[in-house]
């Protein structure tokens, strides 16, 4: 495939946060290496904390998060403010320089909800990757936290917002600015088989498959799905260990484990 851009799209796990990693320091050693980077979070349980805290229950259909308008306050509250900053000062901390933003901000993440059971949570989304250049041509990482605009207000709704799960906006984030590489650092080796062996490479087909036999559940699936949406126009997409040490410098390098997601 030909390479368009030189930007690599990284989405960091929320599940390894909060963990030692060698992640942040990783980003700002690219960073020193002038390879332009997008970065995209999860913090999912960061969320589930604060929504134990304030006594608001909460559940999953599908991997996704089951949306109502209180918890969509604290996922806003928590990812765009909280998680998102803990990252940026932690990068500026190391010597880099980071912008944290959200899909709401410069209007870059559009979404869509069609399934009324899932409430305030995008299924399908749509990137307008402008700001994301200007801040990248002046020299800053974006740290894009997983909030993006609401297609419609559904009539009964006073936020314009809509959650939105972190695989699904880094894949649109890739595909829109035709990345070179697309990255999932996640809390597995890769993608399993039924045997609990990684698979190494896997096509559209077979991630579908794997998402009706159940193979893949839980948070796998928007991971599957978003990792074949963005085969189709980003170069090269990945799905690594992020526990492991310089799993993502490793992985620049051509040196890196897991899974390839092709088209
Ligand atoms: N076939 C599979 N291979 C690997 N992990 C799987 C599979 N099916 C479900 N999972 C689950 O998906 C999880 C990763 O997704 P998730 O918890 O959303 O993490 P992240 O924060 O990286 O998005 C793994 O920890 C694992 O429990
Ligand atoms: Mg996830």
């Amino acid at each position: 495939m030909f390479i368009k851009s030189k930007i690599i799209v990284i989405k960091i796990g929320g599940s390894t946060f909060g963990q030692h990693d060698t992640t942040i320091e990783d980003l700002v050693t690219l960073q020193k290496r002038r390879v332009p980077v997008v970065v995209v979070h999860g913090g999912g349980n960061a969320v589930n904390d604060w929504l134990a805290r304030l006594n608001i229950p909460t559940r999953f259909l599908q991997g996704l998060r089951v949306t109502d308008g209180d918890t969509l306050r604290v996922v806003t509250a928590v990812l765009a403010g909280l998680v998102n900053k803990e990252l940026v000062s932690e990068i500026g901390r190391l010597g880099g320089k980071a912008a944290g933003i959200s899909g709401v901000d410069g209007l870059i993440v559009t979404g869509r909800n069609n399934n009324r059971e899932l409430g305030l949570t995008a299924e399908e989304v749509t990137c307008n990757p402008r700001l994301l250049r200007v801040l990248i041509n002046n020299g800053y990482m974006p740290v894009v936290a997983p909030v993006c605009l609401n297609d419609k207000l559904k009539g009964n709704e006073e936020i314009n917002l809509l959650n939105v799960n972190g695989d699904t906006i880094a894949a649109c984030i890739a595909a829109s600015l035709q990345a070179r590489e697309l990255v999932f650092l996640t809390d597995v080796p890769g993608i399993y088989d039924d045997s609990k062996q990684v698979i190494s490479h896997m096509d559209s087909g077979t991630a579908r498959d794997m998402i009706e036999s159940g193979t893949a559940s839980g948070g796998m699936i928007a991971k599957l799905e978003a990792g074949m949406i963005a085969s189709q126009q980003v170069a090269l997409t990945r799905i690594i260990d992020g526990r492991v040490d310089h799993a993502l410098l490793d992985e620049i390098e051509g040196k890196g484990k897991g899974t390839t997601i092709v088209n």
